[in-house]
């Protein structure tokens, strides 16, 4: 397979050769692609100075890149399956797309968006489960040049809403329900309540999925059935710039709301591409599975865009890992005879607590490349996944990356580096990573810990965030000059080998789900009878992090004392959704404050963490005492 290494002593060599010559290193990768037209400029960059970031590859060339999906191997690929969906209920039969299918697919949707009034540049919004018609709609908008906005089904009417005016999208994509487990979720209901507030929505296009009875705002609501049919498939891909937008995705950061993280055409395509088959090993005819939800970046580029671009037959999962039982991801790698897969932590340490039978008793033997991503695995989880799920057989691949960065940065090679259990291991080539201290002090050598940071552009980079390039600046490159700040601290051992420790900053990783404490306090903050709020993380079993809630609250009687807990959580759900929901909820008298007002979340996280024998300098504390009434009403155990 063009493009792709195969040997650790020609990882070694091409990881020199790109970080000596990255221009050429990436020109070489890109020159595979299907151009319209060549590029003029490799690469132009700076990360400091007037109006930083600015980063562009690939400058003048022209392309698409679903020509690079489709058109490019269509003669060879037509009758290979693309997508294999796999529905919630078992019992339900799968869909198989070839690309050919796909293909016609996507450009009749294409066209139907036209028919709508979507052009270039327009952004939509897209809020589906995983069905087909999710990847369907998200390459019908890269097809002419739209820019998906896809939001994860769980987001509330609020959350959805905040996403859609951020961007002004002309129109929102979804579905009547959805179905998730045992339980069916009205989508079209969550729409609609979001639309009362989104002035820039023309049109919801609504896919037909549970059956479910929902209410339709004529002139607004269109069924897809309706609007495709009679549409043709011929359409002709819109020719792009290499810096034009193709999708703009949310995420949640240390302060505000989330930003917009935005993505242009070549740089993702061919970053995307690239790591998909190294860091997988993909080979012709395999069949590929990545667990994450396409509502996630993990699930663009890795159930989406990378794998189709490779070639490769994707499945798609509808359902839940533990419906109708326990069994189901091994039973679905049995059905399937999955080569590679790809899941979050979380779900390994779900599935651990539930006993190995349900893994033992499936035929796993097709498998041979393990992944992980989304948080640190801990060592427990790793060996399991590596002896039980793999039989001691398949290499495990974690891989650290996040939304910004488009790619997979810090991973092996499946088969290739040798892995060390909870270890990222190396860069991929053309990633330069790098610690800093605090005082942004680069750490040289090895077995050193510090700020994990990234010190020369890479194709799948962010360029902006949406509307505000400036926050872009400030989030991402001003806390150390000349380097994007990645969020997470590292450690790099004496091999030279990346560990992740997690991130330094006030963002919770629940699940592998990325949370912004001030967006979980401003959703809390809501409730009529809370004052003030702080949110941590605490060590959790299986989400790996979980939500900490203190909250100072106004008097409360003794029936709101006890409801106070639910009321809460259900404020976070009505404002966020579940995945932001506080698994620990601690009502206090007060928050330790400086004399500055300044909240010592340092000493909040220690009390989560079950540990006050070391708080560490209380003496800046306005009142001091707050801290012991807290830890004894702490929710967990404290040792003092
Ligand atoms: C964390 C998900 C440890 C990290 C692709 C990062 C990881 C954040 C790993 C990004 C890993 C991701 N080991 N931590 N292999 N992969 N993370 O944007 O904290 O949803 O900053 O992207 O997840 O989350 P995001």
């Amino acid at each position: 397979m063009i493009n792709r290494i195969t040997s650790l002593p020609e990882y070694l060599e091409k990881y020199q050769e790109s970080i000596t010559n990255p221009e050429d290193f990436w020109a070489d990768i890109a020159k595979e692609n299907f151009w319209r037209k060549k590029w003029d400029k490799i690469l132009e960059w700076r990360f400091d100075g007037p109006d930083a970031p600015q980063v562009k590859w690939f400058e003048g060339g022209k392309l698409n890149i679903t020509e690079n999906i489709f058109e490019r191997n269509m003669f060879q690929r037509k009758n290979q399956v693309a997508i294999i969906w796999e529905p919630n209920d078992p019992k339900e039969k799968e869909v198989r797309l070839t690309y050919g299918e796909l293909f016609d697919k996507v450009k009749q949707f294409a066209n139907s968006l036209k028919k709508l009034g979507i052009e270039k540049g327009d952004r939509v919004a897209i809020y589906l489960p995983m069905i087909p018609e999710l990847a369907i709609a998200m390459l019908a908008c890269a097809r002419i040049g739209a820019v998906h906005s896809i939001v994860f089904a769980g987001f509330s009417a609020i959350a959805l809403a905040d996403r859609i005016n951020d961007s002004s999208c002309k129109i929102v994509i979804t579905s009547d329900g959805a179905y998730r487990g045992t339980k069916s979720i009205p989508l079209k209901a969550i729409v609609d309540e979001s639309l009362e507030n989104c002035p820039s929505v023309k049109n919801a296009i609504v896919f037909k999925r549970t059956g479910e009875d929902i209410s339709f705002i004529e002139g607004r609501d269109i069924w897809w059935h309706d609007l495709i049919e009679g549409v043709s498939s011929f359409n002709d891909a819109e020719v792009m710039d290499s810096e034009d937008t193709l999708f703009i995705l949310y995420t949640s950061g240390s302060t505000g709301k989330p930003k917009g993280v935005l993505h242009t055409t070549a740089g993702y395509m061919i970053f995307s591409e690239y790591t998909f088959k190294n860091v997988f090993q993909y080979n012709n005819g395999d069949i590929y599975w990545c667990t994450a939800d396409i509502g996630w970046v993990t699930g663009h580029s890795y159930i989406v865009y990378g794998p189709l671009l490779t070639g490769a037959t994707s499945i798609m999962f509808e359902g839940v890992p533990t419906w109708p039982d326990a069994g189901r991801f091994w039973e679905i790698v049995d059905k399937y005879k999955v080569n590679q897969f790809y899941t979050a932590p979380t779900a390994i340490r779900a599935l651990i607590a539930q006993g190995n039978e349900w893994v033992t008793k499936h035929n796993l033997s097709s498998l041979t490349v393990l992944g992980t991503v989304g948080e640190p695995i801990n060592e427990e989880a790793w060996t399991w996944y590596h002896d039980i799920v793999g039989g001691g057989r398949c290499p495990i691949v974690d891989t650290w990356w996040q939304t910004e960065t488009s790619g997979i940065m810090i991973s092996p090679l499946a088969g290739i580096t040798p892995t060390k259990p909870s270890f990222a291991t190396l860069p991929l080539p053309g990633i330069q990573p790098i610690l800093v201290s605090p005082e942004g002090e680069e750490l040289k050598g090895n077995g050193v810990e510090g700020i994990l940071c990234i010190k020369y552009p890479w194709p799948g980079m962010l360029r902006t965030t949406y509307g505000d390039h400036k926050r872009c600046f400030e989030t991402y490159f001003s806390a150390f000059k000349g380097l994007y700040l990645t969020g997470d601290g590292a450690k790099r051992d004496e091999d030279g080998y990346y560990r992740i420790i997690g991130r330094i900053d006030d963002v919770i990783n629940v699940s592998g789900h990325r949370i912004g404490t001030a967006e979980v306090e401003d959703a809390i903050n809501q409730h009529p009878k809370v004052n003030e709020s702080a949110v941590v993380a605490y060590p959790h079993e299986i989400k790996g992090s979980g939500i900490y809630a203190y909250v100072i609250c106004d008097k409360l009687s003794e029936s709101e004392t006890e409801s106070i807990e639910d009321e809460i959580r259900s404020t976070v759900v009505k404002h966020i959704g579940s995945i932001a929901k506080p698994d620990q909820i601690q009502v206090v008298p007060g928050l330790p404050k400086t004399r500055s007002g300044k909240i010592m979340r340092r000493i909040l996280r220690k009390i989560g963490e079950g540990d006050a024998t070391n708080l560490g300098d209380t003496s800046t504390l306005l009142d001091p005492g707050v801290v012991e009434e807290i830890i004894a009403g702490a929710k967990v155990d404290v040792k003092r």
